[in-house]
């Protein structure tokens, strides 16, 4: 097991180069599913939820190598349709591999992907979505298996904009027969980056990025060359470093319109943002003023992957902050370790006030969940002395090489063997 040795009070300067989306690199994997032929998907983050992925689709008969950067995926030979509990557990997000197996081989089955740390994250606006294409749905044996005859294009409105529902009826929708529209669709970048993928594949997707998503079945989809959209969130969570540290950095690569509500917060803490096509540089003097409030909204509104971040920095600001917490049930849970390094933070239900102190002091920090181990690592970088951190397994799930971009900006942080 590791553990990150950080000495705080770093100020941050420099750039960081910002990686692959793992939030679309997942769906992109999945639908590697339904190429006749080799697809090949450049700059992928060696991150373990794309190496879990990979696993699935191995499971599956897929031949799946990394080369370099890249993950080659040809799946002309995979005949399984199931995807194993161990697996599913492991990555909650499999559950986007039920429509690109209905779409392959018109059945499914994943073990149920069960509720996680961040919440119960619930599949029935998946299975709803599913049953009006066609799809019968059984839970059997702590699985989730669908099945159906024929794969039919629907009108399908989601009360919901879920990210892994509109996912799912993508990805069903592409071999389907006929047309499927999908309202009420989520509307993230990660979204748009799975349609660009599937046309390039040559599928007949459109209005990605809004409500409304139409969806033309074909017959077959070819291999492809791919490289994905950038990570708004391991981005913003680099600028909300820089923020509660001090100091100025550049991000690159990421698309500025995907973190427009971040840049309106940053600046309500007292950061300057300068935005140059895909640089975004931050310069912060380190004491903030705290957010007023922050409600989490589905995409183009503050994102959720981002709400722990924000607390952590809102910690050691001055004034107070009401974060609301609309998406997940109890995306709080590392709120007890910062309380360990000082913050006062009270949470009633799905709202934190944070009542900003003049310092957090360094504590021994354990990672509960990706987000909240970023935000705790965020602490501790802004705040005076040493923490350790545990659990970092946690990070590693969505953060490829956290420790070295940190350190290449001038954080003192360390990743030590504990046994
Ligand atoms: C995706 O999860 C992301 N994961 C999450 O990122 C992100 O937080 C979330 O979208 C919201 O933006 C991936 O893309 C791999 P949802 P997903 O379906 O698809 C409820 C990270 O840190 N819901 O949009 O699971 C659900 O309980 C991860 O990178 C239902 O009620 O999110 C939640 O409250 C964490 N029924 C809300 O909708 C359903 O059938 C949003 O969930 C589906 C979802």
């Amino acid at each position: 097991m590791d553990q990150f040795l950080i000495e705080g009070g770093k100020r941050l300067y420099g750039t960081v180069r910002a990686q692959s989306a793992k939030n679309s690199v997942l769906p992109l994997l999945a639908a590697c599913i339904l190429a006749e032929g080799r697809v090949t998907i450049r700059e992928v983050p060696p991150i373990t939820d794309v190496f879990c992925m990979a696993q699935i689709l191995r499971e599956l008969g897929a031949e799946v190598r990394f080369e370099g950067d890249c993950v080659l995926v040809d799946g002309s030979d995979a005949t399984e349709h199931t995807v194993s509990a161990v697996l599913t557990k492991e990555l909650r997000s499999s559950v986007f591999m039920l429509g690109s197996l209905l779409a392959r081989f018109r059945r499914a089955a994943i073990a149920y992907p069960g509720g996680c740390d961040i919440g119960l994250r619930p599949v029935d606006l998946h299975l709803s979505a599913l049953a009006h294409m066609g799809v019968k749905t059984q839970e059997r044996d702590g699985y989730i298996v669908c099945t159906c005859d024929d794969l039919r294009g629907a009108d399908i409105g989601l009360d919901f904009p879920s990210v892994g529902a509109t996912e799912n009826v993508i990805l069903a929708a592409v071999l389907a027969k006929g047309e499927t529209v999908l309202s009420g669709a989520a509307r993230e970048p990660e979204i748009v980056d799975l349609q660009n993928f599937l046309n390039a594949m040559g599928a007949r997707v459109r209005g990605a990025g809004t409500d409304t998503v139409v969806i033309e079945g074909v017959k077959r989809l070819h291999g492809v060359e791919y490289t994905p959209v950038k990570d708004r969130i391991e981005a913003g969570t680099y600028l909300i470093a820089c923020a509660a540290t001090g100091g100025e950095i550049e991000v690159e690569g990421v698309e500025p319109a995907h973190l427009g509500f971040l840049f309106h917060k940053l600046r309500e803490n007292s950061c300057k943002i300068h935005i140059k096509n895909d640089k975004i540089r931050i310069t912060s003097a380190g004491r903030l003023r705290c957010n007023r409030k922050i409600e989490t909204m589905p995409f183009p509104g503050f994102p959720t992957d981002l709400q722990a971040q924000t607390v952590a920095l809102n910690a050691a600001a001055e004034g107070c902050a009401l974060i609301v917490e609309n998406l997940f049930e109890t995306r709080f849970r590392y709120v007890p370790e910062l309380k360990k390094m000082g913050a006062d933070i009270e949470v009633n239900g799905r709202s934190a006030v944070v009542r900003g102190q003049p310092r957090l002091h360094g504590a021994s920090l354990v990672c509960k969940d990706l987000r909240g181990g970023a935000a705790l690592v965020i602490a501790a970088l802004a705040a005076e002395g040493t923490s350790e951190v545990v659990g970092l397994a946690h990070v590693d799930r969505g953060y490829a090489d956290f420790e070295g971009k940190l350190r290449a900006l001038g954080a003192e942080v360390k990743r030590v063997r504990i046994r």
